[in-house]
């Protein structure tokens, strides 16, 4: 026969069973939890009383209760578990499967790489292959190979920004960031057999006031090709026929003498205003023209300093600017836009 401690147990029992089984929510059987199994919820309070009982009885109730807590513990967990898988095939059922959805934000080229992009297809239908390089230079590539030696007053026309050397193996000075993608003829041309043909992207940087037409970090494209017989006509021909390509058959572009110490006769080349189709405007000074590249026939020095033999061979080099390519090509009136990061701007092109 069961006495009433043993009977009141087993009937706090079912309830509390009966009560985890209806619950419907998580909220529900917290609360079922504590009216059984908190502080001074039922089964609590219950075995408060095991001490009245007769010592000889106290085991054996003392061990039912534990299994009727373990019991409602475990119903409550098992519940829990259950209550939270069908909270979320509810939910699913009300998914509304007609809705339209959120269009995912999907990233463009940044106008610099579609204009370096446009640029590489149109140099490798010539015959150009394109070559990367480091940014960070020793001033030997940077200027010595070019025919820029120490004392030479056209360095004072790139503002150089030079690395701190100290607990290296260079000299002061020697360590820099590159301020022409002319860098890359040294590097390529000891390395290559003549005939070739090279465009080297890439981003260069000078101690620049900035401003809407200079930044300290920019855009450059370098090309070279070294052959038989190469005068300055193939030079005017192949950006004439570039310029054309990237700008439209009525460019028009010039050239004008200019002296770079690494080629031998040099030039500076313009192409007419792509704002105002040459007419003048804000953007070209009004004089019509926008001034886009340096250029020339490779120095007999630079090709003597990278092993190749300027009686035999002979080539051009020149030096775009990117940056402005692209500035004119989307006809923005500040440099600064290509490296500002707001996607206001940036998705307009
Ligand atoms: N590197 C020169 C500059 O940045 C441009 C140039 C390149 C000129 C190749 C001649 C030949 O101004």
């Amino acid at each position: 026969m069961l006495i009433p401690m043993e009977e009141e147990l087993i009937n706090i029992k079912n309830t509390a069973l009966s009560f985890i089984l209806e619950a419907e929510d998580k909220k529900s059987l917290e609360e079922t939890k504590l009216q059984f199994l908190g502080r001074s919820g039922k089964l609590t309070l219950a075995l408060k009383e095991l001490p009245k009982l007769p010592i000889e009885k106290r085991g054996e109730v003392g061990r039912l209760a534990n299994e009727i807590k373990k019991t409602i513990e475990n119903a409550f967990s098992e519940r829990l578990s259950q209550v939270a898988s069908e909270t979320i095939a509810k939910r699913k059922g009300s998914i509304d499967k007609t809705a339209p959805g959120v269009l995912p934000n999907i990233g463009h080229m940044h106008p610099v790489s579609q204009v370096l992009y446009e640029t590489v297809e149109i140099f490798k239908s010539l015959g150009f292959q394109v070559a990367d390089g480091p940014e960070i230079e020793t001033d030997h590539y940077n200027f010595e190979v070019l025919n820029i030696p120490k004392d030479h007053p056209s360095r004072d026309t790139q503002q150089t920004l030079f690395l701190d050397t100290q607990g290296t193996n260079y000299s002061p000075g020697e360590v820099l960031l590159r301020t022409q993608t002319s860098n890359m003829q040294g590097r390529v041309m000891e390395r290559a057999k003549p005939p070739f043909r090279v465009l080297v992207p890439g981003k260069v940087f000078r101690y620049e006031q900035v401003d809407a037409s200079h930044g300290f970090e920019f855009w450059q494209v370098e090309g070279f090709m070294v052959d038989k017989n190469v005068s300055m006509s193939h030079l005017f021909g192949t950006l004439d026929y570039f310029f054309k390509k990237f700008f439209g058959e009525k460019t028009k572009v010039k050239f004008v003498c200019h002296n770079f110490p690494f080629v031998e006769p040099g030039a500076e080349a313009y192409i007419s205003c792509i704002a105002c189709k040459g007419k003048g405007c804000s953007f070209c000074k009004k004089t019509g023209w926008v001034e886009i590249l340096g250029a020339g026939m490779i120095h007999p020095n630079v090709l003597r300093a990278v092993g190749i033999n300027p009686d035999e061979w002979s080539g051009f080099a020149f030096g775009t600017g990117l940056s402005r390519m692209a500035t004119l090509k989307f006809e923005m009136d500040d440099l600064r836009l290509l490296t500002n990061p707001d996607l206001r701007i940036l998705e307009q092109f």
